[in-house]
């Protein structure tokens, strides 16, 4: 059991126990916090708040200081990497984002990868003022959507609908797919290696659309480009921790942990804890994965449900998070709640 508080979360992805886990919580910086509300309301638009390294360090910093997070996530967006390759990218209030839609691989070719990384530069500036802005036991996480994920969004040109473009490709035209997905890849791997450059201590690769996928189907467009893109960053000389989050995986947890070469998983609010100990060997670090909805209605529930995830992990290395992002309309007082639990019982 480690003892020693210092940079915590790093620990558990190095595969030390804590009686007390480490925590972060996805979109911690957000819409929850009246003080990002305030520093969003002065940006143009969501791409400028981004590439604004003074805003997007301050964003990042936000719930460091007001809850004393043990991870600082980057203040960015997985679909950085695509406007970076060239595509236009837009964040529509009330939408979400839309994306100049690829008809094939070769509407990736405007951009060579090294450029397409060169372009977001303003992000690695971002990592060295949070690197230069945080306290010593704070760990900084790094991130990019994984190959799926993102060129779903370059397919569809927005997030999957039920009639999903990106899925049929996966069925009909997988060659087209697989090439698309090389090309996002070796643009976020180049991203990735900057970003640790610059002073991430541990990647998150984001697989939001991994869910509901046919098996034969989640091995083609998640595992394996997974591998590709883990090894390539080994390659690049990579060395810091990754989490795959595979959203909804369900039981390809079991060949996504052993097979992609990732460190540690993050889980779903699906994640069934008994599951996930008995398929997962018994030192992989896993994150998660209290409900995000069960965080805005707060009460005993949330409390006893916080008790029982501390203590289903508790035998192997645990960072605690939740299943996916904090809710705008989450109250602070229910994060707070949440942290003193964690942190004295
Ligand atoms: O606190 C953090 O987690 C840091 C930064 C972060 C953002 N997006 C900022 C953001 C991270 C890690 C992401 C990842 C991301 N972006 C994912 C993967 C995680 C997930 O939620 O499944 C996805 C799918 C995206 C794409 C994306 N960006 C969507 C679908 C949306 C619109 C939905 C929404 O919540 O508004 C965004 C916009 C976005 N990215 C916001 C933030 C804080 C909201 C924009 C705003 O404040 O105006």
């Amino acid at each position: 059991m480690g003892t020693d508080e210092s940079k915590k979360l790093l620990k558990v992805l190095g595969g030390e126990r804590f009686e007390r886990p480490p925590v972060w919580m996805m979109r911690q910086a957000g819409r929850h916090l009246p003080e990002y509300l305030e520093l969003r309301s002065r940006a143009k638009n969501f791409l400028d708040f981004c590439y604004t390294p003074s805003m997007a360090a301050e964003a990042t910093l936000q719930p460091i200081r007001r809850y004393g997070m043990d991870g600082a996530i980057l203040f960015a967006d997985i679909l950085l990497v695509l406007d970076a390759m060239g595509l236009d990218v837009k964040f529509e209030k009330g939408v979400g984002p839309l994306v100049e839609q690829v008809t094939g691989p070769a509407d990736l070719d405007r951009v060579p990868a090294v450029k397409a990384a060169d372009r977001l530069s303003p992000v690695y500036e971002t990592v060295s003022r949070v690197r230069d802005g945080l306290p010593a036991q704070t760990t900084l996480i790094g991130f990019a959507g994984s190959p799926w994920t993102v060129s779903l969004y370059a397919i569809e040109g927005r997030g999957k609908t039920d009639k999903s473009d990106a899925w049929r490709w996966a069925h009909g035209r997988p060659q087209e797919l697989a090439a698309v997905m090389d090309k996002v890849a070796e643009a976020t791997v180049e991203y990735l290696a900057r970003q640790v450059e610059a002073g991430a201590e541990a990647l998150m690769l984001f697989d939001s659309w991994a869910e509901g996928l046919p098996d034969n189907i989640f091995r083609e467009v998640i595992i394996a480009p997974t591998k590709k893109l883990v090894t390539g960053l080994r390659a690049r000389g990579v060395t810091v921790p990754v989490i795959g989050f595979p959203r909804g995986a369900g039981v390809m947890l079991e060949p996504y942990a052993k097979e992609t070469g990732v460190t540690a998983v993050g889980l779903d609010t699906a994640a069934v804890p008994s599951f996930v100990n008995s398929v997962l060997p018994p030192d992989m670090p896993v994150q998660g994965h209290l409900d995000p909805l069960l965080l805005i209605e707060g009460g005993p529930r949330m409390e006893a449900r916080v008790r029982e995830l501390m203590a289903a992990y508790s035998g192997r290395p645990h960072i605690f998070n939740l299943g996916h992002g904090v809710r705008p309309e989450t109250p602070i007082v229910n994060v707070e709640r949440v942290l003193k639990i964690l942190r004295e019982g």
